[in-house]
């Protein structure tokens, strides 16, 4: 591995890492929700994941990412390794993903739409 690579690694806290969230949000292809929600979205999360101290280091990585193939009821994230699919992840239902979720463990039922994984 390059000294570059191992840098990046040491960086984002992989090692530390429990939990990566994947948001739909890529504005000038959004079917799922308005486009100014799936940006504010995407924004609130990077914030309060870095006030909450859970961004890189705090155990939590986060990528903003084009279409997730559900196209209804948006702003739609997955997370993983957990593999539970969320819809309508406003900023404040965000907070409750967030909150519940990324730091407890537990899911949020009522904005549950699939998963989790089954252990293989
Ligand atoms: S555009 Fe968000 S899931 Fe398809």
């Amino acid at each position: 591995m390059s000294a570059q690579t191992t840098l990046a690694v040491e960086k984002l806290g992989l090692a530390q890492t429990r939990r990566h969230i994947f948001l739909c949000a890529r504005p000038a292809k959004q079917k799922c929700c308005d486009a100014e929600l799936a940006a504010e979205s995407w924004e609130h999360l990077k914030k309060r994941l870095q006030q909450l101290g859970l961004s890189e280091l705090g155990g939590v990585q986060r990528s903003k990412v084009d279409c997730l193939r559900i196209c209804a009821e948006g702003p739609i994230a997955v997370v993983y390794p957990d593999g539970v699919w969320y819809r309508n992840c406003t900023p404040e239902n965000l907070d409750r993903i967030i909150a519940q979720h990324l730091v407890e463990g537990r899911i949020v039922e009522e904005l549950r739409i699939a998963g989790p994984l089954s252990p293989t």
